[in-house]
């Protein structure tokens, strides 16, 4: 691990009190995970300014070019059981699209489970990984990467990403979407500790067109499935209708927005 340059902040709210500050790391989630092992409290907090092996879901690469996104990691170590824990992804989707609709006031939308989109167009995602041990959650580490300054992409990304900047025709100050990310995230988090799951499942389905009756395509293994949603578990799993009119429940997999294919 590379020296740090570390900071406590003076305000006391959940996130953002103590902050691992990088030039450069492989992964956020890398160097969040060794600090939960030898006990990070929560809310311990790594940012990096560019990543080299930046990760997404499903095995994905996410594209890190220095200081031109937020990369940053967050240790969550919720009282929760282990398959509770896909609520937490939900909890940060929903963080990052009111931040977006709110403070920046773009049309975001979610696609399942957290995908933060303009359209087809990919501006942030989230990589929840855990630790868990026999039947308890050790720790969550909560990766989010927001593309703030790009002002293109690669060939192969152009027609599938967006940054801030290409959506309000400004930059913008990368730490600034951060602590802003942090009070959002502050008030779900606590919202999801004290009332549980179901508050975040109503928003998000709020904030989501792929909640129900959007026809999609679902890569799950090795799998394809083409249905209609219907809606979310109360632990966050999505619900697809096949032409059938059977029902399968989608714990984890790769949704596709079919109309827009
Ligand atoms: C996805 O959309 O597939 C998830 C992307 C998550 C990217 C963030 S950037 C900070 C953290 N470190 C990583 O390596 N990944 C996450």
């Amino acid at each position: 691990m590379n020296t740090p340059s570390h900071t406590r902040a003076t305000m006391l709210r959940r996130f953002n009190n103590v902050v691992y500050r990088y030039e450069s790391v492989t992964s956020t989630n890398d160097i969040a995970r060794e600090l939960a092992e030898v006990g990070a409290s929560e809310g311990t907090t790594v940012v990096a300014d560019e990543q080299t092996r930046g990760r997404g879901r499903l095995g994905r690469s996410w594209v890190s070019t220095k200081n031109d996104g937020l990369y940053h990691s967050i240790i969550l170590r919720p009282p929760i059981p282990p398959a509770d824990a896909p609520v937490l992804t939900l909890m940060l989707a929903v963080g990052l699209a009111e931040l977006m609709r709110g403070q920046y006031r773009l049309p975001v939308d979610i696609k399942w489970p957290n995908d933060i989109l303009i359209g087809d167009c990919k501006l942030a995602g989230i990589l929840v990984e855990t630790e868990v041990m026999e039947d308890r959650l050790l720790y969550a580490i909560a990766g989010i990467g927001v593309n703030i300054n790009q002002a293109s992409f690669p060939p192969d990304m152009a027609l599938h990403a967006t940054s801030l900047k290409l959506e309000t025709g400004r930059a913008i100050d990368v730490d600034e979407v951060r602590q802003k990310l942090y009070v959002t995230l502050d008030a779900w988090y606590d919202t999801f500790l004290t009332q549980g799951a179901a508050p975040i499942i109503c928003r998000w389905s709020e904030l989501s067109s792929y909640a129900t009756g959007k026809p999609v395509q679902v890569i799950i293994g090795g799998r394809t499935i083409t249905g209609t949603t219907r809606g979310l578990t109360p632990a966050g799993a999505l619900i697809v209708e096949m032409s059938d009119g059977t029902h399968e429940t989608i714990f984890s997999g790769d949704v596709q927005n079919l109309r827009e294919r």
